[in-house]
């Protein structure tokens, strides 16, 4: 089978400059493309000025650039109010904001937190830590015995007392695509809050914010081709206005007295300090990328090489490929192979130009579940084809015969 890559690899000077690199660690960060590059050093050579408190032409220049870049990673994300776009330094902090400030504000002793056992630690930490601080109840919902999240089970555990459902939309250690209306129906019929991890579905799908009827979503923009701490919250507008700030500093107050403060309206109630113009700049750079490739393209050219990566993965002896069927999960494919470590079949392909992640991916409650302490995993995106997929399988086969013990 050959399966084209979507974007030139010649666009990512990068992997322009490593010809016999297969890059296949895209979940956990993207390579850039020149344009991203671009827009960021544009941006400084002409741009540059701290924004908002300046009266100048510089800082309006700049102030007007960090605008401009809001509306539109807004607009691709689905979301027709920008100022309910926070920037933050990607999904953790945003995560981290919401279980904060929105925690520590509204859930008490004896609440309810629900999660998953797919979750990421940062969507998994933070709820477990104020959990523990409030006194509230702490959830995990299970996977079915076909590895996919139990609505059953779900159900089950939402109750009244249910404070928040905090879910990821695809899983980053085993690619599968969350029932997110299932899931939010769930929640809301007790009044939950639904806060998911987009990490792994802002770069791979059209999300569609205000239809996807959850309240908050959190992403980062380095694994969308955009820049390292790069990324945002979007939440709905009287969820934002209601909650308190996270960090106190410039631009997010209205007006300090000596006794008390007021707070500046949105977004600038959640963007205390300089703001990361740079980052948000190169973010709606990579944005207007991926549009013109197409998310529906990107999203069907994941889907292939992640169904050909499990099928020729699958066809390796002591291969084992772990979680749902590849039309229902994200474009990454997780495997584990008999007697060889993760890390150690990692080194081997690295010798090989093969760039795979291996660990407990962040997921130790879901590794814990599948009786693994770590996985293999090769994660795919624009610049990749089935040659990547080829060369990676060519080289598990043979670590497979050179180190599979006996039975
Ligand atoms: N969270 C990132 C990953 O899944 C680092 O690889």
């Amino acid at each position: 089978m050959s399966i084209k890559s979507l974007a030139p690899r010649s666009d990512f000077p990068l992997l322009a400059g490593n010809p016999k690199l297969h890059y296949l660690d895209s979940a956990a960060t993207t390579q850039k493309p020149q344009s991203v590059l671009d827009a960021i050093s544009g941006y400084y050579e002409r741009d540059n000025a701290n924004p908002h408190r300046g009266a100048y032409t510089l800082s309006a220049a700049a102030t007007e650039a960090y605008q401009t870049a809001r509306d539109s990673i807004a607009r691709f994300l689905g979301a027709s109010d920008p100022d309910t776009l926070i920037f933050t330094r990607g999904t953790t902090e945003s995560l981290n904001l919401i279980a904060t400030a929105w925690g520590h504000a509204n859930v008490k002793k004896g609440d309810r937190i629900v999660v998953t056992r797919l979750e990421h630690h940062a969507n998994f930490v933070p709820w477990q830590q104020l959990a523990l601080a409030v006194g509230a109840d702490f959830k995990i919902c299970e996977l079915s015995s076909e590895g996919e999240l139990d609505l059953t089970h779900l159900s089950e555990l939402v109750t009244k007392n249910t404070k928040v459902v905090a879910f990821g939309h695809v899983s980053n250690a085993l690619g599968n695509v969350n029932p997110v209306a299932d899931i939010v129906a769930i929640a809301h019929r007790v009044g939950a809050l639904t806060v998911c991890d987009g990490a792994q579905s802002a770069p791979h799908l059209n999300v569609g914010f205000d239809s996807l009827g959850v309240d908050a979503y959190a992403f980062s923009g380095h694994k969308m081709l955009g820049p390292m701490g790069s990324g945002g919250l979007i939440a709905k507008r009287d969820l934002l206005e209601a909650m308190p700030p996270y960090q106190m500093g410039g631009d997010m107050i209205s007006m300090v007295g000596d006794g008390a403060t007021t707070w500046n309206i949105l977004p600038h109630k959640f963007e205390a300090g300089t703001p990361n113009v740079e980052g948000a700049v190169g973010l709606a750079a990579a944005v207007a990328y991926l549009e013109k490739l197409g998310m529906d393209n990107v999203h069907a050219h994941e889907l292939a090489l992640g169904r050909y990566a499990s099928e020729c993965l699958a066809a390796v002896e002591d291969v084992t490929v772990l979680g749902p069927p590849p039309e229902r999960r994200g474009g990454l494919v997780t495997f584990t192979l008999r007697d060889v470590h993760p890390h150690d079949l990692s080194q081997l392909l690295d010798a090989e130009n093969i760039a795979v992640r291996a660990g407990h991916h962040c997921a130790q409650p879901l590794m814990r579940a599948l009786g693994v302490n770590a996985t293999t995993r090769a994660s795919f995106y624009v610049y990749n084809e089935s040659s990547d997929v080829d060369a990676l399988v060519r080289a598990v086969a043979s670590v497979r015969d050179r180190f599979a013990v006996a039975p």
